[in-house]
């Protein structure tokens, strides 16, 4: 490894999930210290495990990003144990994958709740902190439904496509402050949330891509031929979080084998 992003200190949302706790590893590989939350703590202590076991220093913290005092909380004991936060991704979300019609006013709020007010509150609850380290870098997961959201769970495409505003909002009114805010959209990858039942993203048979049929779809409009893994992903998030990037801002990076296409 590198080393690009030594002494950094990173937050993760979601960071017990797949593509996240793909970021944490990566992360402390490259010499950050790494804060991985989640709602789920044993999911999240799983991959601090991981990053302590390949020598990394990590912490685990529950936080639900809908919450605004937890996040007080976990910025307070990420500068208390590591120091000022240079690194926010957030990545925590849900969906419901299911008609307009279908789609309950419980299952719409959860979604914005989680996706969108999450990663509002994610913000303003670190910025002051990113000010004290002179800088840092705000990524947030997107998707294809940040390019051209389909039919079915239109909380999801508001979500998606909300997160186009949001980036933006962050990138300009902090640009002053030398924080970058970027918008990472992946395409079709392998994880829980497509493909297994999990509470924040529900899967049966019609949606799963444990159904062949769903697999094969998904990786027959992906131009590259495969469904991509959370490494994929990982990198590019690495590339937006160091100084490689350091005049990429407001935009999006999409990661998807040319599925938007
Ligand atoms: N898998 C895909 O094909 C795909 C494609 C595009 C975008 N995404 C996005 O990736 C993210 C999901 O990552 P993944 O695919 O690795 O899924 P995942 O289900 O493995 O991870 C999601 C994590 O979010 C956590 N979470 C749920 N609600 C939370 C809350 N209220 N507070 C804190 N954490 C919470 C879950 O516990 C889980 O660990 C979402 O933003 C999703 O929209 C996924």
């Amino acid at each position: 490894m590198t080393g690009r992003l030594e002494g950094k200190v990173s937050i993760i949302t979601g960071g017990g999930g797949a593509m996240p706790g793909a970021q944490a590893v990566l992360f402390a590989s490259e010499g950050s210290s790494v804060c991985v939350t989640d709602v789920n703590i044993e999911n999240a202590n799983a991959v601090v495990e991981r990053i302590k076991a390949n020598g990394g220093k990590a912490l685990s913290h529950q936080l639900d990003v809908r919450d605004q005092d937890e996040w007080d909380t976990l910025v307070q004991v990420a500068e208390k144990e590591f120091g000022p936060v240079d690194i926010l991704c957030n990545n925590a979300g849900a969906n419901f994958r299911v008609s307009f019609e279908e789609q309950s006013l419980e299952m719409w709020n959860q979604i914005i709740e989680i996706g969108l007010t999450g990663t509002f509150l994610g913000i303003k609850a670190v910025v002051p902190s990113m000010r004290k380290a002179g800088g840092g870098v705000i990524l947030n997961m997107g998707s294809l439904a940040s390019i051209r959201p389909g039919g079915g769970s239109p909380g999801y495409a508001a979500w998606k496509m909300g997160m186009i505003g949001l980036n933006r909002s962050a990138a300009g009114s902090f640009a002053k402050d030398n924080i970058r805010s970027v918008l990472i959209s992946p395409g079709h990858v392998d994880t829980p949330f497509i493909r297994g039942n999990n509470p924040h993203s529900p899967n049966d048979w019609k949606t799963s891509i444990d159904n062949p049929e769903n697999y094969n779809k998904r990786k027959g409009s992906t131009p590259l031929g495969r469904l991509q893994v959370p490494e994929d992903l990982a990198q590019a998030f690495l590339f937006a979080a160091s100084s490689e990037a350091s005049m990429i801002t407001g935009s999006m990076i999409t990661v998807d084998g040319g599925a938007a296409l």
